[in-house]
């Protein structure tokens, strides 16, 4: 087994009981959208150093505890030994701890570029909207509530409809266009739904 299918193994186990939208499948999906992004990069790309960032990037996430030393240690110890090199280790460490939209530090590499805009992108669109409803049920969110902005929907105002703006390569940049437009049309239904003519 090559280095990125045993990652897939581990990274998959580790993912078992996450229910909040933050899951295997999720990941995988970052996956694939970062490899679509990276072969559309004229610069040269360590293909690989992309492919482990993202497989571990919600790993030992922070919003459930952890630290970017947990992070650090379990992403060393799983690809020391193997034929990485010391510096593409070191490239996946700053990717897995850096990727979050959360913390807002700008990136350096254009791997780590990737990775962010691969993960901004499964917060878009379809699938950004169901992932944002199954987060809100499980934290116990109110779907829409007006009086207050612990609901769901105001996520979509907080983080979600500015992340087209905060693209880092021009293929991410298009996607995410899309699923911008498809996320308007929803909250644009959606509101028509609940409006009351009274
Ligand atoms: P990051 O990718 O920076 O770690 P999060 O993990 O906080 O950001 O967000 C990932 C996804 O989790 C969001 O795209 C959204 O679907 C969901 N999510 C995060 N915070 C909230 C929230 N307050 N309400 C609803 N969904 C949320
Ligand atoms: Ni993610």
């Amino acid at each position: 087994m090559n280095i990125i299918e045993k990652t897939k193994e581990y990274v998959k186990n580790k993912l078992i009981n996450e229910k909040t939208g933050h899951d295997w499948q999720h990941t995988l999906r970052v996956l694939e959208n970062a490899k679509k992004i990276a072969i559309k990069e004229k610069e040269d790309i360590d293909f690989t150093v992309v492919q482990l960032g993202a497989l571990f990037h919600d790993v030992a996430d922070h919003k459930f505890g952890y630290s970017d030393v947990d992070r650090k240690n379990i992403v060393e110890s799983f690809l020391l030994n193997t034929s990485l090199t010391k510096e593409q280790i070191e490239h996946v460490v700053y990717i897995a701890n850096t990727t979050s939209f959360t913390k807002g530090i700008p990136l350096k590499t254009l791997e780590s570029k990737i990775v962010q805009d691969a993960d901004r992108l499964d917060a878009l669109g379809a699938i950004g909207i169901a992932r944002t409803f199954t987060f809100g049920g499980a934290f116990q969110r109110e779907i829409y509530n007006p009086e207050e902005m612990n609901d769901t929907i105001s996520h979509f105002y907080t983080k979600l409809l500015k992340l087209k703006n905060l693209m880092n390569t021009e293929e991410g940049r298009i996607e995410a266009e899309k699923r911008d437009k498809f996320m308007k049309d929803f909250l644009k239904q959606f509101y028509s739904e609940i409006s009351t003519t009274t």
